[in-house]
């Protein structure tokens, strides 16, 4: 039986966007930049939600690119003094906890995240309170207060897997934030889940009437969503799985033409993985209907070539984690990289 936890809504500031660079200040960009990393014995790692020239200059200068999983790991295990993380802010403090002894820096600690910030630790330890009897499974687009108070930390390229896996022994669940990803886990497991009401502006907007008629008009094309979207945009779906899923998918599946239901910043790798595709973004709008995210994260965005350039010279973008919360969220995030290394 589910429970639904009070719905939180999120006042979303959201930032002006970049400006426009010339290729001549890209290429002086990506120079500096790349001996600055050499000089600092530092590396990139960026989301595939960032933006392309983001992705580029960290495959350039021997970084990353990856899903949120995969940064932690990438991040935990290279030699690097300093770490980079081009992404949001609980990608920055999960760097951290896992590697307390390198130094993690962020282009803007001003990038964060609608399920973070749609979930305050105090409100969910309140919510976890009335349920003592549950497991507590976040996922990891949390702060690292509210990771202390989880038994579990996931991410969507494992969540299924993990519930699955906690079903089977009998555990009961709290999930939180997002409503959509824990509905999702939910009818796929059958797991007895109690949902947080959270959301992500980007996945959120997409339109199940407007994906419809754009299925129509491609009727080649396969459809592919991530997740957080809301659950009629999943039905819709031919494949169903976290970034890293979608793009691999993207790559094997036969037909030519894909739409995507994530944010766009993802069709830099997808087309990297499958030149051959035509890829068409999911609508966000229609109908009328208008969109505040369009299919690309605001906070993602606020990662730009200018404020990487500076990520040594400020003292305003350092990454630093409570000690006590940084050991209670160690443990359900070192679960989290156990479990996939079974
Ligand atoms: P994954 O990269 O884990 O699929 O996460 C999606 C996301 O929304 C990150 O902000
Ligand atoms: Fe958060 Fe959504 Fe942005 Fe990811 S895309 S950082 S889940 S708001």
């Amino acid at each position: 039986m589910t429970q639904a936890a009070p719905l939180i809504d999120v006042d979303v500031p959201l930032p002006l966007p970049p400006k426009t660079l010339s290729k001549a200040e890209k290429d002086a960009y990506f120079e500096q930049i790349s001996a600055l990393l050499t000089k600092h014995n530092a590396v990139l790692i960026a989301h595939y939600y960032t933006d392309p020239e983001i992705q580029a200059l960290a495959e350039e200068t021997g970084g990353f690119v990856g899903d949120s999983l995969e940064m932690a790991k990438f991040g935990a295990r290279h030699p690097a003094d300093t770490l980079i993380i081009a992404g949001v802010r609980f990608m920055g403090e999960t760097a951290k906890i896992l590697s307390p002894e390198k130094r993690v820096l962020m282009p803007t600690l001003e990038a964060t995240c609608s399920l973070d910030l749609g979930c305050p630790a105090d409100q969910f330890e309140a919510f976890c309170n009335q349920h003592p009897d549950r497991t507590v499974v976040v996922y990891a687009n949390t702060s690292a207060a509210v990771k202390a108070k989880a038994d579990w930390v996931i991410t969507s390229s494992i969540a299924v897997d993990v519930v699955e896996y906690l079903d089977k022994k009998g555990e009961k669940l709290i999930w939180g934030p997002d409503r959509h990803l824990g509905r999702y886990i939910q009818n796929k497991t059958g797991a007895d889940m109690i949902l947080w009401q959270g959301h992500c502006i980007v996945h959120d907007e997409f339109k199940f009437k407007a994906l419809e008629q754009t299925k129509a008009l491609h009727p080649d094309a396969a459809v592919l969503v991530h997740p957080e979207s809301p659950e009629s945009v999943i039905n819709l779906a031919d494949v169903v799985g976290s970034t890293s899923q979608l793009i691999k998918a993207t790559q094997t599946l036969p037909q030519k033409k894909v739409i995507v239901a994530t944010d766009k910043g993802i069709f830099y790798k997808m087309q990297q993985a499958a030149p051959d595709k035509e890829l068409i973004i999911a609508p966000t709008a229609g109908e009328g209907a208008t969109c505040r995210s369009c299919a690309h994260c605001p906070w993602m965005k606020m990662n730009v070539l200018e404020n990487v350039s500076t990520v040594f010279d400020r003292n305003d973008n350092e990454i630093f984690v409570d000690a006590d919360l940084a050991q209670a969220a160690l443990k359900p995030l070192t679960k989290m990289v156990e479990f996939t290394s079974r």
